[in-house]
């Protein structure tokens, strides 16, 4: 889970790779690396840390800078620590190929062992270093070019990647290939320049054309004459369809915000809006996502819904399974995509797998679907990336339009994950007669009210900040809900952790008696959503049993409460609606919250330690 760059053609090519390097730190940022070729030279910077790190070396060194090649890396560590030697651009032991890799090889050792005994050296620990050099072995064994090199090679490695490959004995080319982990390409004018990238962040400024190669795919390209594509298996060539990039430079940039996570919090307005834009028509009552429509049968005569997927996400995914079972009456189990991959699951092809993924590259979701697929479920993707490969992989899907979310910690991503699967469980339950026609179109008319009570919830910011100044120093927190509002526990509880490094747990209120209450004294903070819809009573009840063992009490109420005001130390007022869209408010001071702690503490918001934006490993 790595970030890749390169760029060949007429421009100076270092400010590209390295903006772009920053545009994919979202990917990871332990170490950072450059290649730049220039006049017979390669030179190659690299170090532990992030992108401006490597900016003060090479500031060091204006010729480092120099040449219209380049390739570059940020890493999120799989093989080997996080230092200098580690990081990529990693180098054959002739210093002829230079290599970048998002992935992992899972056979190196077996590799490096026949590769030692053949008289290579490593200096690093990295799989990556061993894949370079076995391309160079067999380059030199079968007396090719590198295009036919790394192909040969790629069918002896087991694993996954992405990877751009250099050689300085043939300066007007760069080889790459994928397999399980993303690339695109962007296409200058006149086959004159091209672009190489884990995603099309780093080239929208230059070019809109873009190809992304599929898994098992390789392509050589070529300054003057353009890319050519091939199956690395079969060696087959491949008819690529180039794609417009809809993406603009500036959804990719801050905006004025500090923070992009404080950017895409305050963007879910318009990306709730966004995604129900063009779907739902409230006013007549009517639905259409062509992803359901083209396939309906397959889900009004399924006999449960199964939804895979990690993290936030998955939380989302716990969100519908309360959406998909009250209003449309269909079964659901939620299933974290890591343990359904591995546990042997009964699937039929009755069943209907739903994966939820923003980033729509997560490893083990992609496991779960293709698992899901070889059992003959229909499968179908819920994505906030467009053309990811879940996107690809899926039989049909729903784009949640949310834009490019960067901050690491999943914020609009959620809201309209949930957003997308509301529309989905209105939809169904209608289609199946389960909901009647006057309380359809109720909640339609409440949907579209989100947005706008979305908009009127961020005004609450410096109550939140104040709230956020009161328990910043807390080393544990709960998070409790109960029916729609547990997920949110779940999802308060993770923001918070993520980016502050507090402990913190969610847990449905009623269990809370079952253990977790042994934690309570006047030091935890504990955050319950406690709307007044639903089992209301029940967590005044839950609240009350908090307050008599003096735990500090802040709670999110629907406006107007007075029965919590009495007993909570904090209340954030919501603006009301129907118990099921609450998920979409209650979550928004929670996400300030754990932003403003973060930054009391003097935390990288964006980039928390540890973490990448799409985990496309195991
Ligand atoms: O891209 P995905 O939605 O598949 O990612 C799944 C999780 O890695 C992700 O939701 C993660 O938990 C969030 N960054 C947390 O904020």
């Amino acid at each position: 889970m790595c970030g890749i760059t390169g760029y060949i053609g007429y421009r100076e090519a270092y400010p590209i790779v390295v903006k772009g390097l920053q545009r994919l730190e979202y990917r990871g940022y332990d170490s950072a690396g450059i290649m730049m070729y220039d006049d017979g030279n390669i030179r190659v910077s690299k170090t532990k840390g992030k992108v401006s790190d490597l900016e003060v070396i090479t500031n060091s060194n204006e010729d480092s800078k120099k040449g219209n090649i380049g390739i570059g890396h940020t890493r999120w560590a799989t093989h080997g620590v996080p230092n200098d030697v580690n990081s990529h651009p990693h180098t054959s032991m002739s210093g002829n190929l230079v290599i970048v890799h998002n992935g992992i090889i899972e056979n190196y050792d077996t590799i490096k062992k026949e590769l030692v005994s053949r008289g290579y050296t490593f200096e690093s620990d990295t799989d990556t270093e061993v894949l370079v050099n076995l391309i160079e072995e067999v380059k030199k064994q079968e007396g090719c070019k590198l295009g036919k090199a790394v192909q040969l090679a790629l069918t002896q490695v087991i694993g996954a990647y992405a990877i751009a490959v250099f050689d300085k004995t043939k300066t007007n080319e760069i080889v790459v290939a994928r397999l399980g982990s993303p690339i695109a390409l962007g296409i200058g004018k006149d086959n004159k320049e091209f672009f190489v990238a884990s995603d099309a962040s780093p080239f929208i400024e230059y070019t809109k054309e873009a190809v992304y190669l599929e898994d098992e795919e390789m392509a050589i390209i070529k300054l003057g004459k353009g890319i050519k594509v091939r199956k690395i298996n079969d060696d087959s060539l491949v008819d690529t369809k180039t794609q417009e990039l809809q993406m603009s430079l500036e959804q990719i940039e801050k905006g004025g915000y500090d923070h992009f996570m404080l950017k895409e919090i305050h963007e879910q307005p318009k990306a709730i809006l966004d995604t129900y834009r063009g779907r739902m028509l409230a006013d007549k009552g009517i639905i259409r996502m062509a992803g359901i429509d083209d396939n309906l049968k397959k889900f009004t005569n399924a006999d449960r819904i199964i939804i895979v997927a990690c993290g936030t996400s998955w939380h989302a995914g716990l969100v519908a399974e309360y959406l998909f079972e009250d209003i449309a009456r269909i079964p659901v189990e939620v299933e974290y995509a890591s343990e359904f991959r591995y546990r042997n699951p009964i699937i039929t092809d009755k069943d209907v797998v739903i994966a939820i993924s923003q980033s729509g590259e997560t490893a083990d979701t992609l496991a779960a679907i293709k698992l899901a697929k070889s059992k003959g479920a229909f499968v179908f993707g819920v994505c906030n990336v467009v053309g990811s490969s879940i996107a690809r992989e899926t039989h049909a899907g729903a784009y949640t339009h949310a834009g490019p979310e960067i901050g690491v910690a999943s914020t609009k991503a959620f809201t309209t994950q949930i957003t997308v699967l509301s529309l989905m469980a209105l939809k169904l339950g209608k289609e199946k007669g389960k909901i009647s026609t006057p309380l359809f179109h109720t909640y339609l008319q409440t949907l579209q009210l989100i947005p706008n009570k979305v908009e009127e919830l961020l005004k609450i910011d410096d109550q939140v900040k104040y709230i956020a100044s009161v328990y910043k120093d807390a080393t544990n927190c709960l998070y409790l809900g109960r029916g729609f509002n547990f997920p949110v526990a779940l999802e308060g509880a993770l923001k918070l952790k993520e980016i502050s490094y507090i402990h913190a747990e969610g847990y449905p209120a009623a269990e809370m008696k079952h253990g977790p209450i042994a934690l309570i004294d006047e030091n935890m903070p504990i955050f319950v959503i406690a709307t007044n819809k639903g089992h209301y009573e029940k967590v005044v009840s839950n609240i009350q049993e908090i307050k008599s063992r003096a735990g500090k009490i802040i709670a999110v109420v629907t406006e107007g409460d007075e029965t919590v005001k009495e007993i909570a130390d904090h209340v954030i007022e919501i603006p009301d609606t129907e118990e099921a869209f609450t998920p979409l408010l209650t979550t928004i001071p929670l996400q300030l919250l754990s932003y403003h702690i973060a930054v009391m503490l003097g935390k990288n918001v964006d980039q928390p330690r540890n973490l990448a934006k799409s985990v496309t490993v195991e």
